[in-house]
């Protein structure tokens, strides 16, 4: 059964260990007049996923299906949601929209451009196109601005069946993962390119109070030293 934990107000994050892969896929939803769900998880979790967001909310009232890029763990069920909730409806950027999900999903996505600012009742989001962060042409972000937390998809990915919420650095869990994955056949998961260290910087600047991430504990805390930190252990291990 899937573990809930409120990580911020009304941000719930659904957690569903893998132990094959020592790896955690987290969910996040958020609850309000049009509830969102960041990321769906795998298309084989939809089973666990529909009995967490039960114990939260009515599925069916699900608004809005948000993820980074187009993968399985981002986005997987997104037509079984689609299919469940019928005011459902994914949310994504230009890229995403046209080269994926457009012709993958059910029924159009809403399309934001880099920077938009959109409302769900009482939160606020910014959507920012991040191309390649973590990796993926189509990637982008959400950054609730009411209570400055960053969506923050595969960045800050660490394994481990670790707690749910962190005050602590993660700078070293994500540099012993990483490192993990270039000696293995999963290496060059996210490609460091000549832009990445600017939109690093750029999200920092969000100065977010809670990271909600997909693969390991969320933080609370100083989001921009976060983001810095993360850059650098990114430098580090993935620079050539
Ligand atoms: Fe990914
Ligand atoms: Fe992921």
């Amino acid at each position: 059964m899937a573990r809930i934990d409120e990580i911020a107000p009304d941000v719930f994050r659904i957690s569903i260990y893998a132990p094959q892969q020592e790896m955690q896929y987290n969910q996040f939803l958020i609850r309000d007049e049009e509830p969102l769900l960041f990321t769906t998880g795998l298309n084989a979790f939809f089973p666990e996923m529909k009995e967490a967001v039960e114990r939260l909310m009515k599925p069916t009232d699900l608004r809005w299906i948000g993820f980074s890029h187009f993968e399985s763990d981002e986005c997987g069920s997104l037509n079984k949601w689609l299919e469940l909730a019928p005011q459902s409806e994914a949310i994504t950027g230009i890229v995403s929209a046209f080269v994926n999900i457009n012709d993958f999903a059910l029924r159009p996505a809403r399309i934001l451009q880099n920077q938009e600012v959109f409302r769900t009742g009482k939160k606020q989001y910014r959507y920012i196109s991040t191309p390649h962060v973590p990796h993926g042409w189509d990637a982008g972000l959400f950054f609730e601005e009411t209570d400055h937390t960053l969506l923050t998809s595969d960045l800050f990915h660490h394994n481990g069946d670790v707690v749910p919420l962190t005050k602590e650095s993660l700078a070293d869990h994500c540099r012993e993962t990483l490192i993990q994955f270039q000696q293995s056949p999963f290496a060059n998961y996210i490609p460091y390119n000549a832009k990445t260290g600017q939109i690093l910087k750029d999200l920092a600047e969000l100065r977010p109070v809670t990271l909600a991430i997909m693969h390991g504990s969320s933080y609370y805390g100083d989001g921009k030293k976060a983001i810095e930190e993360l850059d650098e252990v990114w430098k580090e291990v993935l620079k050539d």
